[in-house]
Order: C-alpha cells, then structure tokens, then sequence
C-alpha cells in the first residue's frame, strides 16, 4: 500500500552544520523535501559529539528553523551517525532445508538471519545496521530474494555494521535534550550514498565519498548493496586550517580563500598568473601567493585521498568499481578535486548531488545536504519495507501539548546557558 501524505523529518548532525530536512510523501511515491532549516554546530568535533549540551542547542536551532519554513511540528527524526569509531564485519551463516517440498519459507530466512545476525561483540560497541550482502542458494551466489526458491541449503552473507556505544549514545542523548523522539539512527555513508548514487552504479560497483568538514564517509557498493564502509576524520576543515597555518591569517579568512581561489587541478598551474588574489592583503607577491596556495591545499587532498584509496585497496576491491568514485559532501566543491580524484584512483569521478527527490534547488543542488536527504530517501525506503501498518499505527502527540511543553524545556535549556 502506498504511504501518502506522510512526514518524514532528517537531522544530520555534521561537524560544520546541522540540517534539519522535513520530507513528504506525494501521492505518486515521489519523496520531496517541505521544508528545511539549519544551524552552524557547535559541540561537534571530527562527526562526534564533544559537547552534549551545545550539540543539543544547535540541533534546536535547526530543528525550529525547518519548523517555520514548512509551518510544521516537529516531535520525532531519523538521526545520522558517523566517526572514527564505526566499523564493520562480514558474517556469514548457512542452514538446511528440511520441509520436505524442500521450498525457502520466510520462517526459514527470519531464522538464518536471526543466528547471523548474533555477532560476538564487545561490549562497549553497538550494532547500527545488519545489511544483507547476498543469498547464496546451493552455492548459487547473489540471489536477491530466496523465500519459494527450492533449495537443500541455504546461506547469507551479512555486513554488519557497530560503533561505539558511548559515541552513539552521546549523539542520542544530544537529541533527546531537545525532547525529540527519535525513530532510528542510520549510518550517514549509508545515507549519502542513497541520495547520490544511481541504482547502476550501486549495481556496476561504485565508491561513494562523502568530505565533510570533519570527516569523509566512505561507501563501497557491488551488486546493490554496500560491501565496505570507512570514515576518515579528516574533512574540509583540515584544509581550510593548513591554510591559516600556511599563509598566517585567521581560519575565517582561510575559509575565504579556499571557497574563491582553491584549486587542486594539476592542470591549474599553469593558470595560476592569470588568478587574481588581490583582494586578500598579504604581503607577498600574487603568483607566489598562489604557488603557496595550491601546494598548501593540493597536498591535503592529495593525502586525504591516498588514504581512503589505501583502505579500500587493503580490502582488495578497488579493482570491483567500474562506475568508479561519486565525490560529495560540502568539500567536493573544492576546484579541480574530480581532476586529482581521477588521476590518484585512476578512474571515472563525477561529483555528486541528491538525486530522485523533489524540493527547493538550494537543498537538492547543494551537496552539503546529501547526508540529509539521503537519510530522508533511507529512512521512507525502511518505512515501505516495515509496512504501512505500522506508518499508519504510529502514535499521534497532541501537537499544540507538545509544542508548549517543548518551548518550556527550551527556555530552560536557554536560560542555563
Ligand atoms: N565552495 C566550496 N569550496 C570548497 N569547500 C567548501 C565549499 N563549500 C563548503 N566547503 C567546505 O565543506 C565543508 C563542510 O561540508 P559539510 O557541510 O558537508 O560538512 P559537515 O556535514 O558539517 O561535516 P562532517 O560530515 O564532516 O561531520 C567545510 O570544510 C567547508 O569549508
Ligand atoms: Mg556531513
């Protein structure tokens, strides 16, 4: 059954920002974005929470500025989480069919997933994501869906996906201050990767990178579904500080400089006389300035990429990616990137936005929202699958109650600060 008419509302808690997505269902299937508000985050350092009580206080910030844009209220999101801390493991479990028609039965599938899903963990690490990678039925891989296939055996492959609970838990807990409910908390690679790439791709084989401000998310796919996921900490900030530190001004100034005259295209020196930098009032001659520049920014993407390249390629599937490397995140917009991207990893990169989703072009066209709307596309894709049973049973809050009570806490907030 079709889930018309029904809110959807994302909080990506990033490093630079926070963005708050309210999403609507059309009556044609079709996901676009109603409203959308955001905040500069303070309490976030490398896409973890370092600061509950500032986090809380930005994420309100957004959360009441997609409030007004789309005249809504906001009691409950989907949540995106990422960090250093996050990791993987594939699993793998395999039963007999013992009915005599020898048919998969979904109790058969519930069961191999229920034991594959039992991994050994440690304690102080929490499973976010249990994604199946494929079925193998009577050692015949990739099948999509195995329930009313014949079958002596049958087996999956899981990529589970665990963080770290108290990191986890810190970001809960920074929304819960904001007396938001939340529905569940989605791997942001994941969601990036569901606003940008193409079902081709995800097919073909493709890599998915996210550079943030503190961090660059990565997603390997094959067959549709990811196979490998790695969060770098290091993101555009990282650029923007080697700037201040480079050429000795401020790091809002450094911001300035890297968004207008950046330019890691190795083609780019030979243009570097013809860039006009007069305006930044440094003592230093303009192509000089310029050469310093580029070394300054080349040599942090340079190094970021090698090092995303060198995970992948230790997991021995750089070589499974023929639609290769889809670039986006705030500092994909960095000049020249797909260029250098395409010569370290000697492959096709394109840059990449949300796509098959409606909404305002700035959200849609802007790839700092990627993460946001993807967890939107993610997020309706987990409803469809759960049913619509469930989207309809969900309890209603007495809005205007709510809305009051939200306001009283939220003077309290402001007030100890
Ligand atoms: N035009 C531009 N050129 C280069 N860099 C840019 C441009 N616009 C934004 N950025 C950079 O993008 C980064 C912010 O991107 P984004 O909003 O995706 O990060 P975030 O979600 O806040 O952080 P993270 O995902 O790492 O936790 C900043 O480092 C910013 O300087
Ligand atoms: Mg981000």
């Amino acid at each position: 059954m079709a889930v018309a008419n029904k809110h959807i509302v994302s909080i990506d808690i990033g490093t630079t920002k926070i963005s708050t997505l309210i999403g609507e269902v059309k009556k044609d299937n079709i996901l676009s974005v109603k409203g959308f508000g955001i905040s500069s985050c303070i309490g976030i350092r490398k896409g973890v929470v370092v600061d509950i009580k500032e986090a809380s206080k930005s994420i309100l910030d957004s959360v009441e500025a997609a409030e007004k844009s789309a005249n809504l209220f906001i009691d409950s999101a989907y949540i995106g989480v990422t960090g250093k801390h996050i990791s993987f493991i594939s699993n793998w479990n395999e039963i007999n069919i013992n009915s005599p028609s020898k048919v998969v039965r979904k109790s058969d599938v519930d069961k191999l997933i229920t034991t594959a899903n039992k991994v050994n963990m440690p304690p102080q690490y929490d499973v976010i994501h249990t994604l199946i990678k494929q079925f193998v039925v009577d050692e015949e891989k990739e099948r999509e869906d195995p329930v009313g296939l014949y079958a002596n055996k049958l087996a999956v492959e899981l990529l589970v996906i665990y963080g770290l609970a108290p990191s986890i838990k810190n970001v809960v807990n920074s929304v819960k201050a904001t007396n938001i409910e939340i529905e569940d908390i989605i791997l942001e690679a994941l969601a990036s990767s569901e606003a940008v790439l193409t079902t081709e791709e995800k097919e073909s084989g493709v890599i998915m990178l996210d550079i943030g401000g503190g961090t660059t998310d990565v997603a390997v796919y094959k067959n549709k579904k990811m196979i490998f996921t790695y969060c770098l900490p290091v993101g555009g900030n990282f650029i923007t500080n080697d700037i201040s530190i480079g050429l000795n001004i401020p790091f809002s100034k450094a911001e300035e400089i890297k968004k207008k005259f950046a330019n890691v295209d190795y083609n780019f020196y030979e243009t570097l006389n013809k860039i006009n930098m007069g305006e930044i009032k440094i003592d230093r001659s303009k192509t000089m300035l310029n050469i310093r520049l580029y070394t300054i920014v080349n040599s942090r993407v340079k190094e970021m990429l090698n090092l995303v390249k060198e995970k992948i390629e230790n997991y021995k599937i750089l070589h499974s990616v023929p639609c290769g490397l889809v670039i986006t995140g705030g500092a994909s917009q960095i000049n020249g990137l797909s260029s250098l991207a395409n010569t370290i990893f000697d492959m096709p990169v394109r840059t990449g936005v949300s796509i098959e989703v409606e909404g305002p072009s700035e959200v849609i066209g802007n790839p700092i929202y990627s993460t946001g709307v993807g967890l939107l596309k993610y997020a309706y894709q987990m409803e469809k699958f759960i049913g619509s049973e469930h989207i309809e049973n969900k309890k209603r809050k007495d809005v205007s109650l709510m809305d009051k009570f939200r306001k009283f806490i939220l003077k309290v907030l402001r007030s100890e600060n």
